[in-house]
């Protein structure tokens, strides 16, 4: 099949990377004229293990190619999929300039019937939009309009692409439906489902799945809150609840909050849809509430142990939002950091990949350094805000040698409580007893 990407951020990528990878013939377009260069010449813009291999087999092989002509890109194409940016807008709710910009452009050129597939996380009712900017200027039985959201986490995302849990797909027209059917099958050999419904249904299935997710997050953050006030293990609590096949043992780990570029905006997003339709949905403001809070946890914890932080340098492990990404938009880092250096507090820093976005935000603000223990040598505490794997079974002799003092903030629940005690560690955690 030929496919057009329009977009290549995270999202345009990877599908259209993976789509590439069964067979099909894939178009990515994009206005960002580097961009487009740097893929032309093998160069990835971010960082996502495994993605590598398939995007050089593929481009090697010629299904996979890239231009900044919308014009030249949909050539052909019986699928063009809109992996857009929804930045947040006003009040929150998602900015569809750049989907809507596209389907008016889209409305210009085409000539024969394509399916034109969301792929974005748009609110409900986008696709009643770009199908209403389509047919402005175009034949309905040119086009017909798909939601299809996408369920990929970062990090892993290769691997949720080609064995997706499920296939969301928004229709009401038969023609599409068969369409994406075949599009999809390749992906679908384990018997993974494959859910039709309708468009209004397949926006809500994604921001439903996100602010539940960001749901269960704040709520064990809370657990773990009340853990420490209480005397109970968050960990203890977090196995004994998750065998609970009603409940599941996934995604129920506290820490600094959630963060990336999807949960905080789609709770956002959903809880602003609410509010326009009159509904207080009172439970996703609670989320994002918490989560504030929770964000500035462990600098909220280190200001209690050090009640004077000037002339105090604190060594950061990890910097991006979560392991396996240099992706640090509404990382916990960022709060913590920004706490930290507003109480006076000198610091200095390591993540594995992050390292490059930090400096463009903070500059010489803050000490950023090739190695995990050279981000500790000579510092008051320890703030672990990422778990990546590094970070978890280092040399505890190393870093007593070169701390300053022995103290740890682990806003990742990295090690036994045990373990850090017999190290002669001060070592405080999330719901957990120091
Ligand atoms: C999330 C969803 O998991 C994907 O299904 C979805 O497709 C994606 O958003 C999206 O909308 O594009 P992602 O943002 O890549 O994926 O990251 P997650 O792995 O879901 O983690 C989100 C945040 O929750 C991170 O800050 C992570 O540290 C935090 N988290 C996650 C916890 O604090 N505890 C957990 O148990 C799990």
């Amino acid at each position: 099949m030929k496919i057009t990407v329009v977009g290549t951020g995270y999202v345009g990528l990877v599908s259209g990377t993976c789509f590439a990878d069964t067979g099909n013939e894939v178009t990515c377009v994009d206005i960002d004229q580097n961009k487009i260069e740097s893929l032309k010449n093998g160069k990835i813009p971010i960082y996502e293990p495994g993605l590598d291999l398939l995007f050089e087999r593929n481009t090697k092989q010629g299904r996979l190619t890239f231009t900044t002509s919308l014009e030249d890109g949909i050539k052909d194409a019986e699928v063009i999929f809109l992996a857009l940016p929804t930045p947040p807008g006003e009040n929150g709710s998602a900015d569809l300039k750049y989907i809507l910009g596209v389907a008016e452009d889209l409305s210009k050129m085409i000539t024969d019937y394509k399916v034109i597939v969301d792929k974005s996380t748009v609110p409900v009712g986008t696709s009643e939009k770009v199908h209403e900017v389509l047919a402005s200027n175009l034949d309905e039985s040119l086009f017909d309009v798909v939601s299809n959201p996408e369920f990929l986490r970062e990090g892993v995302a290769v691997n949720d692409f080609l064995k997706p849990d499920r296939v969301v797909i928004g229709t009401s027209s038969a023609k599409a439906q068969k369409v994406m059917e075949r599009l999809y099958a390749p992906f679908l050999r384990t018997g993974n489902p494959i859910y039709f419904m309708d468009e209004r249904s397949a926006e809500m299935t994604k921001y439903a799945a996100n602010s539940y997710l960001a749901t269960r997050i704040s709520f064990m953050n809370e657990i773990a809150n009340l853990c420490e006030e209480v005397g109970a293990d968050v960990n203890s609590v977090r196995r004994g609840m998750g065998s609970d096949s009603r409940i599941g043992k996934r995604f129920l780990f506290p820490g600094v909050g959630f963060g990336g570029s999807c949960f905080p905006k789609d709770v956002l997003a959903l809880s602003k849809t609410a509010s326009d339709h009159k509904y207080d949905f009172k439970i996703l403001n609670a989320v994002l509430d918490v989560n504030a809070i929770q964000r500035e946890r462990i600098a909220d914890k280190i200001c209690n142990h050090f009640p004077d932080l000037k002339g105090k340098t604190i060594g950061l492990w990890g910097l991006a939002f979560k392991p396996n990404t240099d992706d640090i938009r509404e990382a916990p880092a960022l709060y913590t950091i920004d706490k930290l250096l507003e109480k006076g507090a000198k610091l200095k820093a390591f993540d594995p990949e992050a390292m490059e976005n930090i400096a463009k935000i903070y500059g010489d603000k803050i000490e950023l350094v090739s190695d995990q223990y050279e981000a500790i040598l000579d510092v008051d505490a320890l703030a672990i805000m990422t778990e990546w794997s590094v970070f978890r079974t280092p040399s505890f002799k190393t870093m007593k040698k070169v701390m300053r003092k022995p103290v740890i903030f682990d806003g990742r629940n990295l090690y036994e409580l045990d373990a850090m005690k017999e190290e002669g560690f001060h070592y405080e955690s999330i719901g957990r007893s120091i």
